[in-house]
């Protein structure tokens, strides 16, 4: 039957009844035409006309109670006690929940069997049968673990990332999930902040292009389609300014940084489609965003016309007290709710208390609606009530896929950025006599999945040392030794470490953070090596053996004496289920290495936040003493944004640009000749970056406006051309308008944020 059909039924069917036997019957026909024909269901998403139709209606029949229960997300995990009477006491407290339809979302549910058993409970119990939409962390995959977001987008292909994002999708929504709390879109210029782990960097431009990406991937282009989820952008917003890089902290941001830094990213993902947003702990300017209607109403809905529905963050609503914004949960409940959050998460404030603060008239029955409504539009957007069950068979042939796993070994490899290769000492030759390898996380199966890792963290991630003994000569001996431990000083062998590599031809060391160094409220005051790693890394140096250093962690580490001396180092980033292979394929050449920083490497941590789109001053940086820098060390970063090497090497050259003088609403065309020198083929990133010289408002030094990656064989050139319109070329004045002012602009087309060609164009006044 087809669809249209199928709603003809619906609605003659709800002609004949009372109101409460029509919603009833209109459910029912939905779920007879499910149960019968499943492959009906799925393909044309509702018309418009029709999901108004239907929500007024589902509306109309719902108690406030029950309302409120489609505003209330909650825990939902399987209830384990040791004792099993509470524990059967628990689930059929929540079982009664769902039957009273008191909650309507979950989060922490896994498991076709599972959320299909809560599902029944909600579709099949009670009154009004409207299905749980299940949400998860889907952060970097869900049973084939990517690499981490912030390794992801030192790929700069968002082809990839997408592709990640789309494998993950599909595996977590067979599962039972059918929303993720992902992507995490928080510009993050402080590496101290545990969550930078979680992000794309620091870079608005290439921030906004992942954000468009993973929601791409997640949702598709049809809400409807068996293998995807709803996606989140978090965490709304400015929750990467946390002052000292400490979780949940004080924000406090001029308007313009609020604009031009925080918000593109979250504007990309509205663009790109994405179905809900998630409000952060932080507080802006003293409003926090929980409670924030300025970003959530005038900008999120007013300005970019966003129509999904809004999630607190976790018990963020309750938080409201503590911030000093509430006096008591209720007031904190309905200042969220009138701020623009229309579903809490965890802290049972809604259901709670705004029954009270409707019946006092805080909260009228128009916004408790209009909330409701964008949380069911979104639900029979996706699909749920027509689809509201996991297919256990499809869950079962997506526990291990062979294809994701190629996947997330392509994401890994490319993740990998080489940021020193003295005397090209990689790649390794596969032959050597003697290769010993070394460090706590050369053989650890566990931390280079990172944090936030789906459930598929529980299986071994392959490791740096297995991967090398599987890509060496028979002849060639690997010698392992752990050395130190990864945190803490407990199992110290630094000197079996440095006898080990004294008598080895190479030595590849590899070290790091543990997984659970960075993440939510994991953040550090010192960006260094942990524990004893240091020690080790200069007691291997010392015998004087070529040594590669291996890096893997969840934020940029300040590895300056490391970088100063051993002759090649690897920032691996915590990889994924993958991470030995890919490692070792970088090692031993088969990969050659094209990722490039996404976010800044700072020399040590008293130069944070360091960041390349920073402003020039009155005293830039020069030999002269009174300028803007350190007595102690140079202002520059270890390694800029954008910077990466490769095992061949890209000249530049021929900058042109199109028009020289250029009006106001001109397409700029920006292009350079990128030849590839050496003997390897290999992917270059070509970035493109502009200065405004002299504005009303003053500019940063350089600004990302387009990239691209190209393949080159040895040998080939090839011409890359950006087009870009003046009007990107603006900012926000001091009247909040975003201008794009006449005048002087340099611009760069380059291999990072640092080198490049340049060149320069005027735009004229209109
Ligand atoms: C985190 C969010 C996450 C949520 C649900 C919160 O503590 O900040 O990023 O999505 O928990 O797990």
């Amino acid at each position: 039957m087809p669809l249209i059909q199928m709603r003809t039924v619906y609605l003659k069917l709800s002609l004949n009844f009372t109101a409460f036997g029509r919603w009833i019957a209109s459910v029912a026909a939905i779920a007879v035409l499910v149960i019968t024909s499943p492959a009906l269901s799925a393909a044309i998403p509702p018309e418009p006309a029709s999901t108004a139709l239907q929500l007024e209606a589902m509306l109309g029949r719902m108690t406030l109670p029950e309302k409120l229960g489609q505003l209330t997300l909650e825990w939902g995990g399987r209830i384990n006690d040791t004792n099993p009477q509470i524990a059967q006491s628990k689930t059929e407290e929540l079982h009664t929940l769902i039957r009273e339809g008191k909650i309507g979302a979950f989060l922490g549910a896994h498991g076709a069997a599972y959320t299909n058993e809560l599902q029944k409970i909600a579709v099949e119990g009670s009154r009004l049968g409207i299905p749980l939409l299940f949400g998860n962390d889907v952060i970097h995959g869900y049973n084939t673990i990517f690499p981490i977001p912030l390794a992801e987008a030192c790929t700069w292909s968002p082809e990839l990332v997408e592709a990640a994002a789309a494998a993950a999708a599909a595996e977590a929504r067979a599962s039972g999930t059918r929303w993720t709390f992902a992507p995490m879109v928080d510009i993050a210029r402080d590496p101290r902040w545990g969550r930078v782990a979680e992000g794309s960097g620091e870079d608005p431009y290439l921030g906004s292009v992942m954000a468009a990406a993973r929601v791409r991937g997640f949702q598709g282009d049809d809400p409807f389609a068996a293998d995807k989820v709803l996606a989140c952008a978090k965490h709304y917003v400015a929750y990467g300014a946390a002052e000292g890089g400490r979780d949940y902290n004080t924000v406090d941001l001029s308007r313009r940084t609020l604009r031009e830094i925080y918000l593109p990213p979250f504007q990309a993902a509205v663009e790109a489609g994405v179905g809900s947003i998630m409000s952060a702990f932080n507080e802006i300017n003293g409003v926090p965003a929980t409670a924030n209607r300025f970003a959530l109403t005038d900008v999120l809905r007013g300005e970019w016309n966003f129509d999904g529905f809004v999630v607190s963050d976790y018990n963020s609503v309750g938080e409201l007290v503590p911030h000093g914004y509430a006096d008591s949960p209720a007031r904190a409940a309905a200042l969220a709710i009138l701020a623009g959050v229309d579903m809490d998460m965890c802290s049972k404030t809604y259901s709670a208390h705004l029954q009270e603060m409707t019946q006092d008239g805080t909260v009228s029955d128009s916004v408790i609606n209009e909330a409701v409504r964008r949380v069911l539009r979104s639900k029979l957007r996706i699909g749920l009530f027509q689809q509201p069950y996991a297919d256990p068979a499809v869950e079962a042939s997506l526990r291990s896929s062979q294809a994701h796993q190629e996947l997330a070994l392509s994401l890994a490899r490319s993740s990998i950025v080489l940021l020193k290769n003295e005397g090209n000492l990689l790649p390794l030759r596969t032959d050597l006599r003697t290769l010993a390898v070394i460090g706590p996380l050369a053989d650890d199966t566990k931390n280079p999945h990172g944090t936030w890792a789906g459930i598929g963290a529980g299986a071994a991630a392959v490791t740096v040392l297995e991967a090398i003994k599987a890509r060496v000569s028979p002849e060639t001996s690997v010698r392992f030794v752990k050395g130190c431990d990864l945190a803490g000083v407990h199992e110290d062998d630094i000197t079996g470490a440095v006898a080990v590599a004294s008598k080895a031809d190479a030595v590849v060391l590899v070290v790091g953070e543990p997984e659970s160094y960075s993440g939510e409220a994991h953040c550090r005051t010192n960006l260094q090596l942990p524990g004893t790693q240091l020690d080790l890394v200069k007691g291997v140096h010392r015998t004087g053996v070529p040594t590669i250093v291996v890096l893997m962690n969840g934020r940029p580490l300040s590895v300056a004496w490391t970088a100063e001396h051993v002759p090649a180092l690897v920032e691996a980033w915590h990889l994924g289920a993958q991470s030995g292979n890919a490692v070792a394929d970088v090692l031993f050449g088969k990969f050659n290495p094209a990722g490039k920083l996404a976010i800044t490497i700072p020399r040590n941590v008293g130069q944070v936040p360091i960041y390349y789109n920073h402003k020039n001053t009155g005293r830039p940086p020069s030999e002269d003493r009174w300028t803007s820098k350190y007595l102690d060390t140079p202002w520059t970063p270890l390694f800029p944004f954008g910077f990466g090497l490769s095992y061949t090497e890209f000249a530049y050259s021929d900058l042109r640009i199109s028009p020289l003088e250029a009006d106001m609403d001109d397409n700029l065309v920006l292009s350079a000749t990128i030849r590839n020198k050496g003997d390897r083929a290999g992917h270059e990133v070509v970035q493109l970056y502009f200065r405004d010289i002299v504005a009303s408002i003053t500019r940063p030094v350089k600004e990302l406006k387009g990239f691209r990656r190209i393949w080159l064989e040895p040998g080939q050139a090839t011409r890359v051309e950006f087009s870009l319109p003046v009007h990107r070329l603006g900012f926000y004045n001091s009247r909040s308008e975003y201008v794009v002012e006449p005048g002087r602009f340099k611009v760069w087309i380059g291999p990072n944020s640092v080198n490049g060609l340049e060149g320069a164009l005027t735009v004229q006044r209109r």
